[in-house]
């Protein structure tokens, strides 16, 4: 069959034989005799996936009991509003790090909601240094996000903020690797990248901070309501559900958890950027090490035709979208869990030939 290894930041490549289950069990979903797709959300077929999923989540990720876990509607972009829509109520100052397009978007749309206050500005190759951070201890919440999937940089460290609860966009970084919860308030994630397909947001919360939402808060995305009703206050994304349940399983079941999966995720990406600069400059990735993405690697060719050429070879080489964005041009390699190691071997090993066939 036909497959090519898929480079794009998301909705990003699945594993096959996610793919090959989804397949085999389209037509009749748990001995229903219907599809996932066509199953009421109240169904106790439905509802047990939900809470079994939501248990395999916490044992995974380690949760502990104080925290609430909501599956949403909303995408990424959608809860850049609802975060302070939900927390900035009676405390209007929140705080925001920004480094790269999603933070940085995420700020302007909660200026809407509450009173920004900038932390600290990432340039284009590094985060400036801790002790130079305004951070405000009587903020709501201070916002970030580990790892900016367009510009490639990602904080070396999770940032300290005392008593004042951190917010963490882990769109692009969810199950890379283990994650302590309980240095957090909130964190979220959109489903495309590391938890299958998008439509639903997997969103984490501390009990204390479920009571605060401003009356503007839609019922459908206010956290408290949503937490009562067992995320089923109205219709969920029901196939983007089963898609993470499926995830999940394949990630404890055939890649051994996030341990595990860190091993390899840190294997990947470390090959990847040898082969960037061991390439005599022909290859470019500005980033300071320290703050490069472990996950989406941008990097640039010596000309714009170079670039061209790279995309369309890497193509006719089973190698698909590693174009970078639309915001920033040049190449990117998204190397999520489900991108195999021989994924990227394929990879250098093309860009090694194309930089010698075409190197000045
Ligand atoms: C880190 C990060 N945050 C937010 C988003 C936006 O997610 P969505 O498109 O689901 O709104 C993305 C999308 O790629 C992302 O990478």
């Amino acid at each position: 069959m036909f497959r090519v290894f898929n480079f794009a930041a998301g909705p990003a490549m699945l594993p096959e034989s996610v793919l090959v289950r989804a397949q085999q069990e389209l037509l009749n979903w748990q001995d229903t005799g219907t599809s996932i797709m066509e199953i009421g959300h109240r169904t106790s077929n439905f509802q047990d996936m939900l809470k079994r999923l939501e248990v395999k989540l916490r044992k995974l990720i380690v949760i502990p009991d104080n925290y609430k876990v909501l599956f949403l509607a909303g995408g990424g972009q959608g809860h850049f509003s609802f975060i302070p829509m939900n927390l900035a109520g009676k405390n209007r100052d929140v705080d925001y790090l920004l480094s790269g397009t999603w933070s940085e978007r995420a700020a302007k749309y909660a200026k809407r909601y509450a009173n920004v206050n900038i932390v600290t500005t990432a340039t284009a190759s590094n985060i400036p240094d801790k002790s130079t951070w305004k951070l405000n201890p009587n903020a709501a919440y201070a916002y970030y996000c580990p790892n900016e999937t367009i510009n490639g940089i990602q904080f070396s460290e999770i940032p300290e903020t005392a008593k004042v609860p951190l917010v963490a966009d882990f769109t692009s970084s969810i199950l890379s690797e283990p994650l302590d919860v309980t240095k957090f308030g909130l964190i979220f994630a959109s489903a495309q990248k590391n938890l299958g397909v998008s439509g639903i947001t997997l969103l984490i919360i501390r009990d204390d901070l479920l009571d605060q939402a401003q009356d503007i808060t839609p019922e459908i995305f206010n956290y408290k309501l949503q937490a009562e009703q067992g995320s089923l206050l109205n219709t969920i994304p029901t196939v983007p559900t089963y898609m993470m349940d499926l995830m999940v399983d394949w990630l404890v079941e055939e890649q051994g958890g996030l341990a595990k999966i860190a091993e390899v995720n840190r294997r990947k990406v470390a090959k990847l950027y040898a082969a960037i600069d061991n390439s005599n400059g022909f290859y470019s990735n500005t980033v300071e090490a320290k703050f490069r993405s472990q996950i989406n690697v941008p990097f640039n060719l010596p000309n714009d035709d170079l670039l061209k050429h790279f995309l369309v070879e890497a193509g006719q080489f089973g190698l698909a979208y590693l174009n970078g964005h639309k915001l920033v041009g040049g190449a990117r390699a998204s190397l999520y869990n489900a991108m195999p190691e021989a994924g990227v071997d394929k990879l250098v090993e093309f860009m090694q030939y194309f930089a010698k066939k075409y190197a000045f």
